[in-house]
């Protein structure tokens, strides 16, 4: 008898490490977990099995199929935007076929088992493209289906990952003898900027909220890539934990939609500068925009609409504004510092 297990992939990146240590406390999730980078000691207990290696070594995927008999994958392995853009080719071969390959990867893991397998993918704002900063300004709350016009790789990475699933969750192999059959159960979410108190994102464009944050938390300063006006949706990570566990959960007959946003506040720059300062009253922030990356920010929606998440299986953030920086952020993130001294 083969193992029952969770795959997680990017185990070591931002998501992963929440989504780690929130699933590898409860019992009943034995986790296999695959990251390029060697694996955080601190998440070493919550997995059963950690594989370090590549998502596009596809004789390591193919070992792992025939060792394991995985329900869900939640397949987190990425490249953020801002790097992506410096190798767009190396972008899109992780990006894209790495997700290609893990979804292989899926359809065979549900012929063996002949029962489906839940494809969990996070998506981003970075799908959307809006094509100019007043238009943006004018955008309102963007609802899934609009806007989909990517500037930068990632985004079109993410958004064609989204084709994808819908894909091999609904045609894959249409012309086939057993067509119709797929077991592929893919549900996908839009994230905002994520921010965590306890890990930073590397190569993203939201990157700005969590690296003032972080910094004034040890007393440094803070160099701000964009406009203090800068203005986008973020989420804390407990929020986007709970909304992958929330979806994941979800009867599949309750959701409408293969794609969902999800989303808690939407702040610019500024106010993220004077919410920090309230905490940690020293902290020096200037504001020195480059560019490019803020031409990427202005691209994408100030907020976005998650009422189809709401709708359909409950969503609902913990965490707004005030609870996210005075009950979740600051106290862990003074905590984090004040330990590491
Ligand atoms: N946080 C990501 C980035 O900035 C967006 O999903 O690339």
């Amino acid at each position: 008898m083969r193992k029952e297990v969770v795959l997680i992939t990017g185990a070591n990146g931002e998501i992963g490490h929440g989504l780690m240590e929130y699933l590898g406390k409860s019992e009943d999730v034995q986790i296999v977990a695959l990251d390029i980078q060697e694996l955080d000691e601190e998440l070493r207990p919550y997995c059963y099995r950690f594989v370090q290696g590549d998502i596009l070594d596809n004789m390591l995927l193919g070992r792992l199929v025939s060792e394991y008999e995985i329900r869900t994958i939640y397949h987190l392995a990425s490249i953020l935007s801002t790097r992506a853009e410096y190798n767009p080719e190396a972008a899109h071969r992780v990006n894209v076929e790495g997700t290609l390959n893990l979804l292989k990867l899926a359809v065979e893991q549900a012929e063996w088992q002949g029962r489906s397998v839940k494809f969990i993918y996070p998506s981003s704002i970075a799908a959307y493209g809006l094509p100019y900063l007043e238009r943006k300004n004018r955008a309102g709350k963007v609802k899934e289906d609009e806007w989909l016009t990517p500037q930068t790789m990632y985004g079109c990475n993410k958004l064609y990952c989204e084709h994808l699933g819908r894909y091999y969750a609904r045609y894959y192999k249409q012309l086939g003898a057993d067509s119709g059959t797929s077991k592929i159960d893919f549900r996908c979410l839009r994230f905002p900027g994520l921010i965590s108190a306890f890990t930073l994102p590397s190569g993203g464009t939201s990157d700005f909220g969590p690296e003032m944050l972080h910094q004034a938390a040890q007393g440094l300063p803070y160099n701000c890539f964009v406009r203090a006006d800068a203005c986008l949706p973020f989420m804390v990570m407990p929020d986007a934990v709970k909304s992958l566990v929330d979806l994941w959960a979800a009867p599949r007959e309750n959701l409408n939609r293969l794609v969902y946003n999800v989303t808690s506040f939407s702040v610019t720059a500024e106010d993220i500068y004077t919410i920090v300062a309230r905490s940690f009253p020293d902290v020096v922030v200037t504001f020195e925009p480059d560019a490019r990356r803020q031409k990427i920010v202005d691209s994408w929606p100030s907020e976005i609409d998650d009422q189809a998440a709401r709708d359909d299986w409950g969503w609902e953030p913990d965490y707004d504004l005030e609870q996210a920086f005075e009950e979740y952020l600051i106290p862990n993130i003074k905590d984090r510092y004040r330990s590491k001294k």
